[in-house]
């Protein structure tokens, strides 16, 4: 790539800057001129990149990714933009991306194939954003993930669907969220995990934190801050230690079934499905044998009536000649 092309691209012609109507162009403009040396010539627009890969757009309230990445992008630095959403594949292009950082976008979406195409990557900060909930699939294309922040959002729930199996992943930092509990098989997907952050979550310690609760007792140390982690609910047990609770304390919580209960619950589904469509079938043939019946009697009731004007079956009109009170009447 000649720099003639590449100054050509980096500087708009001035009827195009002043016509356009992108904040972008103008939030590029300070970084356009003295953009990355020339041995960066695949950096993208409002960024500056330096030799080893790093593309440092931050701080430069980008709306959205930038256009333009290439995989010659190692490190993109994304922090302090205004990137609210992320659609899918919103990094393509950028396959060898190793480390990229999103922190403090007012974040609040991420498409389920947002990730799309990063195999690669090993570092990934999500903190600080507005994320309330993670679709299946979100973090399944980075089967090389080591470390994942989503410190500072909103999560109240983390299926594990969506962290899905990270083999490689060592830290995972969910401070500052609103996690009650974490869902079971959240951990299990995560062998090599080794440092977990906790803090600021309302841990409810009910049944749904057995899970984590056994997970802290095996590996106590590679959540640093457990000594440090209260339960806020329920009321016996706030402001005690997630760390101490004995697993006795969730004795009362139902055990997975066992082989007698499934037993049960094997005959009693087909018993029920066959229970309900006995009474369906009973109730039906009874609505039609009452209906059935209302048609006679209303077919009974009808024929009466042509016969009532039949001489001698009824009862005697005044207009009669032959009546007897026809006879007082003219009497
Ligand atoms: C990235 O750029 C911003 C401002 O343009 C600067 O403050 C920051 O230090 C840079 N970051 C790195 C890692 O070079």
């Amino acid at each position: 790539m000649g720099s003639p092309s590449f100054f050509s691209r980096r500087l708009p012609p001035l009827w195009l800057l002043l016509l356009s109507p992108w904040p972008v162009w103008t939030q590029a403009l300070p970084a356009a001129t003295p953009s990355g040396p020339p041995g960066a010539p695949d950096c993208p627009e409002a960024c500056v990149c330096a030799p080893g890969g790093q593309a440092n757009c931050s701080g430069r309230a980008l709306p959205a990714v930038p256009g333009g990445l290439r995989k010659s992008v190692r490190i993109l630095l994304l922090d302090h933009n205004r990137v609210r959403a992320l659609p899918p594949g919103a990094f393509v292009g950028a396959g060898a991306l190793l480390r990229l950082d999103l922190h403090e976008n007012g974040l609040r979406w991420v498409h389920a194939w947002a990730f799309w195409g990063l195999g690669a990557l090993q570092q990934l900060d999500l903190s600080a954003n507005q994320l309330e909930v993670l679709v299946p699939g979100t973090f399944v294309p980075l089967r090389a993930l080591r470390d994942l922040s989503l410190a500072g959002n909103r999560l109240a729930r983390l299926e594990p669907a969506a962290l899905g199996a990270l083999p490689l992943l060592r830290a995972l930092n969910l401070r500052d969220n609103e996690l009650p509990a974490l869902a079971r098989g959240l951990l299990a997907g995560l062998p090599a995990l080794d440092t977990l952050r906790l803090r600021g979550n309302p841990w409810a310690c009910g049944c749904a934190l057995r899970p984590l609760c056994a997970w802290l007792r095996r590996h106590p140390s590679s959540a640093p801050e457990a000594e440090t982690l209260l339960c806020v609910s329920p009321g016996r047990l706030t402001f005690s230690p997630l760390a101490a609770l004995p697993d006795a304390a969730f004795s009362r919580c139902a055990q997975p079934l066992a082989l007698r209960d499934l037993a049960v619950v094997y005959a009693l589904g087909p018993a029920s499905f066959l229970a309900s469509l006995a009474t369906c079938l009973g109730l039906g043939s009874l609505l039609t044998a009452c209906r059935a019946r209302r048609h006679r009697a209303a077919a009974a009731a009808r024929h009466p009536l042509k016969r009532l004007p039949e001489p001698g079956s009824g009862t005697a009109s005044p207009a009669d000649p032959g009546s007897p009170a026809a006879g007082t009447a003219q009497a």
